[in-house]
């Protein structure tokens, strides 16, 4: 037993595997954690990042057994002192879906909310956004087990960033795998814990806010919480479930606005007066963005620079409809009368998935 509580014991790598990319640990019996609901196992791939967490917490309520995928998961447990149960994953190792089947073994769905924002060591966006998904995806439909790819909004339009390119190959890879596969687009996310949101709560907080003049573009931001919701309710959805009748889920908060009112409502939040504005101009903002990706500072990349030029917009917003709730909202207030259209909320789907009820197409192998 390791220093969690947790049973942990090392499978010898998979063939194909390339050495320890997988390894496996073991419901807590003994204390009583998460042995208390004989749910449906899911693999919540980055489970112990940002997102990831609020889908593990969102399983947990709904009666699932999250199987957490992480790098390191002895480090990230304390992260998620409930989940029931983690895996070792670096899915930059994992390219055919082959690879995939000691991880899939025993599971009755999978979450991906791995991404990266830099590239490191092996780890580059090509392995992490586009081909490990595939293949992924891939194994997923082999074994008939539905898969929730988390992506991200605005990879539609021209983009020169490799990061973003990477992202929208990952999406072509897991529609061309076929199988029970769905895709959830986020607008920015707003939470604690978030490194994009930490900064942006920081930046918030300064009395003079840069901002580029290009940043032209609407988003939506949402709350990371309702977003775990939203994704656990696809994934534990019955097959019958009109939230299934769409395979692509484009989320965002209630409001549109841009970037500037994206920070006025964060700091209108935290009770302060109006910052004063710096307009920087894009030459500048585009210097400063290949900077920072360079260096890897702060979460500004040239990817982001793109995006913040156009409307980022879900089109229709399908959080409404998912939370069968209106979303919390971003910084304790509106952020502007630009109100969103709403994808019709599916009124046969009742309320919130029971806990402890998955379907999948087809039966999963017994655990490893
Ligand atoms: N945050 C936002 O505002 C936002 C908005 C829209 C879309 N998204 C997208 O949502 C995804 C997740 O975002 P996030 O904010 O949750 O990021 P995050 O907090 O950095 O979490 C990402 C997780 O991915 C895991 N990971 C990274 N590289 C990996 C690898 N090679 N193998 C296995 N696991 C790996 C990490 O897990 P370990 O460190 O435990 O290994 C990390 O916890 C990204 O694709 C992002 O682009 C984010």
């Amino acid at each position: 037993m390791d220093g969690t509580g947790k049973r942990a014991r090392r499978h010898p790598p998979a063939e194909g595997t390339k050495g320890a990319a997988v390894a496996f640990g073991e419901e807590a019996a003994s204390d009583g954690r998460g042995s208390a609901c004989d749910g449906p196992r899911v693999l919540v791939l980055g489970g112990a990042g940002f997102i990831g967490r609020h889908v593990v917490a969102a399983l947990l309520a709904r009666g699932a057994r999250p199987i957490v995928g992480s790098r390191q998961p002895r480090r990230r447990l304390a992260r998620l002192p409930d989940a029931p149960g983690w895996c070792e994953a670096h899915i930059e190792r994992l390219l055919a879906p082959e690879d995939w089947q000691p991880l899939l073994a025993g599971c009755d769905s999978v979450i991906n909310c791995v991404g990266i924002l830099r590239q490191r060591w092996g780890e580059t966006y090509d392995r992490v956004h586009h081909r490990a998904p595939g293949a992924l995806a891939a194994a997923c439909a082999a074994r008939g087990l539905r898969l929730l790819h988390v992506s991200a909004l605005g990879l539609g339009g021209p983009a020169r960033s490799r990061f973003l390119t990477s992202k929208r190959a990952g999406e072509d890879a897991v529609r061309a795998a076929g199988g029970d596969w769905h895709i959830v687009r986020p607008s920015l996310l707003d939470g604690d814990g978030g490194y994009g949101a930490r900064w942006m709560r920081r930046v918030a907080r300064w009395p003079v806010h840069p901002l580029p003049r290009g940043a032209i573009g609407r988003i939506a931001a949402l709350d990371v919480g309702d977003l775990g919701e939203a994704i656990a309710r696809i994934a534990l959805a019955s097959p019958e479930d009109a939230v299934l009748a769409t395979r692509e889920h484009e989320l965002g908060g209630e409001h549109a606005g841009t970037l500037r009112e994206h920070l006025a409502a964060l700091r209108a939040a935290g009770g302060h007066a109006p910052a004063r504005v710096l307009r920087v101009p894009d030459v500048l903002v585009r210097i400063t963005a290949h900077v920072c990706d360079l260096l890897h500072a702060t979460p500004f990349s040239f990817g982001h620079w793109e995006l913040l030029q156009r409307d980022n917009l879900p089109q229709p917003n399908a959080l409404p409809g998912l939370l069968q709730h209106p979303p919390r909202p971003i910084g304790g207030r509106s952020l502007a009368a630009h109100a969103l259209p709403v994808a019709a909320c599916p009124s046969d789907a009742g309320p919130a998935t029971p806990p402890c009820r998955v379907s999948t197409a087809a039966p999963a192998p017994a655990s490893a």
